[in-house]
């Protein structure tokens, strides 16, 4: 199995260009299945869970080529609506065909989640809304079964703010007959992109980025031409790698206006953020970071996705800080690897306070989920001596390149087998 290694110490300097979002790439994808021919999708990052989604399309009969960045799906052939086990296994996004697949065909079988590694994570807000549409719901072993006539606007109301779930109303709600309401919606930026490239294919949608979104049904969508948004959680990940390094990066490819709370709360540990007059990034570390709190919230709040990156910065941090997870319960498996390398972390329910320590030490460490072996390069990029990062697959689901952009910016790494 692939591992990383990596000598740190060395100040990151240099630009760093940013990929397309993966989060919002695959409700993209899912929303081909929405319109009758080819879709292109644009600035598609070359990842794990994007061929996953292509082979998870691919099984229903769809066309799907990804060359150059450049995602293609055809739903001319779409003969079969099921999301088997076996990939909705390896990522969860996958419970994203489950709208269109409803709202444009009348059914689809797709298999539960199952549990994760950070928590339960259930769907139940997607099925409610889907079944108060008019779809028939039921769970068989271990799948969701879904059928339905023409879908039916709804008032909708979600107890929790989910992203997928908004995403899956949303696209249900397009080709519904008469008007659908979201409230408490998730306001995520990958939801107004997902909304933008529905308007592009012919949907009527007002207000997404608010928590309030309406949707007016149409008979039909066409397909779009889109190309997708930065991923900002990636570009957040270079941000902290510039602070923790005392390094100064230039991050191309970025919506700064996405990344207001990382950006305040990188400033507030002394780190200089500045937006470049061409629309980038640049970020400079100016010594040893001061303790900062940081409580995760949904957009527009601190992204539960840079928590781990984060606590890796406090980990080396003048200070204690407290960070408060509030949006998944069990998202903090990074703690005791980043403790193997020196950090002094307790962890209380959803609170973990950090005594920040002079410095980190080189260890051997498991990667368990994305976002916690994002934050374990982060720490070995700071730390003094050698870290070999074991279960790289868990990094390669959501960053492309990673090590290769890392290295051209002057970090000692190198991936091993
Ligand atoms: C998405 C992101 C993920 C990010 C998360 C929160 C994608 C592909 N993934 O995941 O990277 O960490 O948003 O920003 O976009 N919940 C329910 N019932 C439901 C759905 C969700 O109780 O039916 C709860 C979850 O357990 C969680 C909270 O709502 O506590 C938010 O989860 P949600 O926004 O749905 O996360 P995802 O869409 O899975």
């Amino acid at each position: 199995m692939e591992k990383l290694l990596i000598k740190g110490g060395a100040p990151l300097k240099g630009e760093v260009v940013v990929s397309g979002s993966k989060n919002a790439s695959l409700p993209l994808l899912a929303a081909a299945l929405l319109a009758g021919g080819a879709s292109v999708l644009r600035g598609v990052p070359a990842l794990r869970d994007v061929k996953t989604f292509g082979s998870l399309i691919g099984n229903m009969g769809a066309g799907f080529t990804f060359e150059d960045a450049r995602a293609e799906i055809n739903t001319a052939g779409i003969g079969n609506f099921a999301a088997p086990y076996e990939l909705v296994k390896t990522m969860r996004a996958s419970v994203l065909v489950l709208g269109p697949l409803v709202a444009r065909y009348g059914r689809a079988r797709v298999s539960l989640p199952g549990g994760c590694a950070i928590g339960a994570r259930p769907i139940n807000l997607h099925l409610v809304g889907l079944e108060k549409m008019g779809a028939r719901i039921q769970l068989e072993e271990g799948y969701v079964i879904a059928e339905a006539g023409r879908l039916n606007g709804a008032s909708l109301y979600f107890d929790i703010p989910t992203v997928t779930g908004t995403e899956n109303l949303m696209m249900a709600a397009a080709l519904a007959k008469g008007t659908t309401v979201l409230e408490n919606a998730a306001r995520e930026p990958e939801v107004v992109d997902l909304a933008n490239a529905l308007i592009s294919m012919g949907a009527r949608i007002e207000g997404a980025g608010g928590s309030l979104i309406e949707i007016e049904g149409v008979d039909e969508l066409k397909p779009y031409s889109y190309d997708v948004i930065p991923d900002r959680i990636e570009a957040a990940t270079f941000a902290v790698a510039a602070a923790i390094t005392q390094g100064d990066l230039l991050i191309r490819n970025v919506r700064p206006d996405h990344m207001d709370a990382v950006s305040i709360k990188l400033r507030e540990t002394g780190a200089e953020v500045a937006r470049t007059p061409e629309g980038f990034l640049r970020v400079r570390g100016t010594g040893r970071p001061k303790a900062v709190n940081i409580t995760t919230m949904p957009y527009p709040g601190f992204p539960t996705d840079v928590q781990a990156q984060f606590m890796a910065l406090m980990s080396i941090a003048r200070g204690t800080s407290i960070i408060n997870e509030t949006v998944f319960e069990n998202r903090f498996m990074h703690v005791p690897e980043l403790k193997r390398m020196g950090a002094d972390i307790n962890l209380k329910g959803g609170l973990a306070t950090i005594n920040g320590m002079e410095g980190l030490k080189g260890a051997e460490v498991m990667a368990t989920d994305l976002r916690a072996s994002a934050s374990l390069v982060l720490a070995a990029l700071a730390a003094e001596g050698q870290t070999v990062i074991h279960r790289l697959y868990h990094l390669d689901r959501g960053y492309e390149r990673m090590e290769d952009k890392l290295r051209a910016v002057g970090a000692d790494v190198v991936r091993i087998s």
